[in-house]
């Protein structure tokens, strides 16, 4: 089936479903400037080095890895960057009534920005934009906490309990927060439609998800430019530019509702 024969069947699955989930990854902010981790062009591709800097272990036993991460997030292009077509596209399907719950592992908050009610944005992987205290759970808009890494501390403590302070994301080895888990796990039982994007589906456990959909009789429509394990089991592959496709599929969309 050629392109466009896929993304007019696409269109028509989403018009007619019942709950569409959507599960995205970094592959929808890359073109808001945000590099994704495995991509060509990813962090951990182009600088594994990197990764161990994002683990809870290495950032609690070494504060030499504790003030090179903030040292990052001062030039973390997710506090600049804006939402693209990716997240305006998916922001449209809500609008349409086409998209019950958007899971995604994204920190950026780009899908907020981008017009997604966040009352139904699950960020599973945690947000950059707030900082919580490995102690006592005190949880801070970043932005001030970002001011004392300039004014040079190089790893501020919690004011209230002196405890280590970390961006509000899951680091590996840190367990994910069990009720956004549940939220992502009832919403994907309850889909008939999970549109995966920018995502290569393959970090656990949010990379079940997929499979927990297709066990519940959903279909799965993958978007993303590279394979994913789960293209075989896909309903559709829409191998491409996220933005660029979801604006096709919309464009199909549009068609179906004029007929
Ligand atoms: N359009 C479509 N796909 C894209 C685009 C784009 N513009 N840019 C990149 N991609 C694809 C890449 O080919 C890749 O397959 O998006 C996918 C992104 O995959 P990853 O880099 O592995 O990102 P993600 O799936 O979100 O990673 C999951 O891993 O490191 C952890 O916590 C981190 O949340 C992250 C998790």
């Amino acid at each position: 089936m050629d392109e466009t024969a896929l993304i007019r069947s696409v269109a028509t699955w989403i018009a007619e479903a019942r709950q569409v989930v959507a599960l995205t990854g970094a592959g929808v902010s890359t073109a808001s400037g945000i590099p994704d981790f495995r991509g060509p062009q990813g962090l951990w591709t182009t600088q594994p080095e990197k990764e161990r800097l994002f683990s809870l272990d290495a950032y609690l036993e070494d504060p030499e890895v504790r003030q090179q991460v903030w040292r990052l997030r001062l030039e973390n292009p997710a506090f600049t960057a804006g939402p693209n077509d990716a997240h305006l596209a998916l922001a449209e399907l809500e609008r349409r009534g086409h998209l019950h719950t958007l899971v995604t592992q994204n920190i950026d908050g780009l899908h907020q920005a981008g017009g997604t009610d966040p009352d139904r944005v699950v960020e599973i992987h945690g947000t950059i934009h707030e900082v919580e205290c490995l102690s006592c759970d005190r949880r801070v808009p970043v932005g001030p906490v970002l001011d004392e890494v300039r004014r040079g501390d190089p790893d501020p403590r919690c004011p209230s309990c002196g405890g280590l302070q970390k961006t509000a994301t899951v680091s590996f080895g840190q367990s994910l927060d069990p009720s956004l888990l549940q939220r992502a796990h009832d919403a994907t039982m309850g889909c008939d439609l999970m549109l995966a994007v920018g995502t290569s589906l393959v970090v656990h456990p949010v990379a079940l998800l997929p499979r927990t959909a297709l066990e519940a009789g959903a279909r799965l429509v993958i978007v993303n430019a590279e394979e994913t394990p789960y293209d075989d089991r896909a309903g559709a592959v829409l191998r491409g530019d996220a933005g660029e496709v979801l604006n096709a599929i919309l464009a199909h969309l549009d068609s179906l509702q004029q007929a």
